[in-house]
């Protein structure tokens, strides 16, 4: 296969965990391929469905590397604290939690769930006068939408330094766009043993559908042909333009006489640092997703796919049938990621080529640009410059 010049992605040492550095002449300096550059801090991510976190229990979780605990208070509020004893760094999942304040299980330590202030030590008499209320757990900002508990990774504190009270995050979590009042959602979710960056690549990659997601009732090998795509800069992004969807998918066919709608538009956005977004109108139906792809470890990723919509209601089967279609996409998806990860062990060269791994390109450069913007204090210099036509087959 031809390789353009620039299209090389650079070996990485056989004894670090497997980085993915883009092409681009500035990220091979050696600091860009620290865990840093690879999860980006400063965000909301996806932690846990919320049917997994009950009143009055406690669940583990992780994200970006970094060990949480949540739970619910006795309202049902969710929290998240860093699951480590700011004493001796016991898990505090293995402690008590009455429904305001979680136990530390080693030496007793409460701390409030929702601030990680410190409470309590047991072990303090009456006369020591350790300031008990400026020790703190960490603590996380923690949002509930569209069936899942988000929490804002901020940016991490200087090397040794102590845990305090957190901050305000400065966006609120993402939400799935609704377009009507009544509307059903479902979510998947599937572990995938990649980089959160195989993960995305694999997320916005036009050219694996043929060969990954064949189904009789979706599309044929054989229908491969030439598309062309138009794709926009939005902020920390870029966004395909609303486009009518592949005509050679037999859903989009059925789509389209249940609609009845001449037209149908599709709109794909991607921004960082892990967030896809699609949204179907047809006349007065739509459908909408928010997929992430949530960094867990340097090596492992979790998918997540949060779908929303008005269509299919008078069918019986409907919600069942979009959660059946998607779930099949997914597993195909978690499947080949889980062959890639074989493959990846040996630490392959590997390669992004024009166009269909553009998009990929550009998730390394929006990283990038992010990372640099982060560095210099100044504002983020956006990769895309102006709207572009893509080309591939598939
Ligand atoms: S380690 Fe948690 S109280 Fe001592
Ligand atoms: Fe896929």
């Amino acid at each position: 296969m031809a390789t353009s010049p620039d299209g090389e992605l650079p070996r990485v040492r056989r004894d670090r965990p497997q980085v993915f550095i883009s092409p681009m002449p500035e990220l091979e300096s050696p600091q860009r391929q620290m865990p840093d550059s690879l999860m980006l801090t400063g965000f909301w991510y996806r932690a846990l469905p919320t049917d997994r976190v009950h009143r009055n229990q406690l669940q583990k979780a992780m994200l970006l590397e970094i060990p949480l605990v949540l739970g619910r208070d006795r309202q049902g509020q969710p929290f998240a604290l860093r699951d480590a004893c700011p004493h001796r760094g016991m898990p505090l999942h293995c402690g008590r939690f009455d429904g305001e304040q979680v136990e530390c299980g080693y030496h007793g330590w409460r701390f409030d769930a929702h601030t990680g202030q410190c409470q309590l030590i047991p072990s303090l008499t009456a006369e020591q006068t350790l300031k008990v209320d400026r020790i703190y757990a960490g603590s996380y900002a923690c949002e509930e939408h569209d069936q899942f508990i988000w929490v804002h990774v901020p940016e991490p504190p200087a090397a040794g330094a102590g845990f305090t009270k957190q901050g305000e995050p400065p966006t609120a979590a993402p939400q799935i766009q609704k377009f009507t009042e009544t509307y059903q959602l479902a979510y998947l979710t599937a572990d995938m043993p990649v980089s959160v960056d195989h993960g995305i690549i694999g997320l916005m990659d036009p050219a694996h559908g043929p060969f990954v997601h064949q189904a009789w009732w979706w599309r044929k090998r054989a229908s491969i042909h030439e598309k062309r795509k138009n794709f926009e800069p939005i902020p920390n992004g870029f966004r395909m333009s609303a486009h009518t969807p592949s005509s050679n998918s037999a859903p989009y066919k059925l789509l389209r006489l249940y609609a009845d709608a001449d037209s149908i538009t599709t709109t794909i956005d991607f921004t960082l640092p892990n967030l896809r977004t699609e949204t179907v109108r047809a006349g007065k139906y739509w459908f909408s997703s928010l997929t992430t792809v949530t960094p867990i470890t340097r090596n492992h990723c979790r998918i997540d796919v949060v779908a929303a919509w008005n269509l299919f209601r008078w069918m019986p089967f409907g919600p069942e049938l979009l959660k059946f279609v998607f779930a099949k996409f997914v597993e195909q998806d978690r499947r080949t990621m889980e062959l890639q990860s074989q493959g990846l062990k040996h630490n392959p060269h590997l390669m992004l080529i024009d166009d269909a791994d553009r998009p990929a390109k550009w998730y390394f450069e929006l990283k990038a640009a992010y990372l640099e913007a982060k560095r210099t204090g100044s504002a983020m210099k956006h990769p895309i410059p102006e709207p572009v036509t893509l080309k591939w087959r598939s």
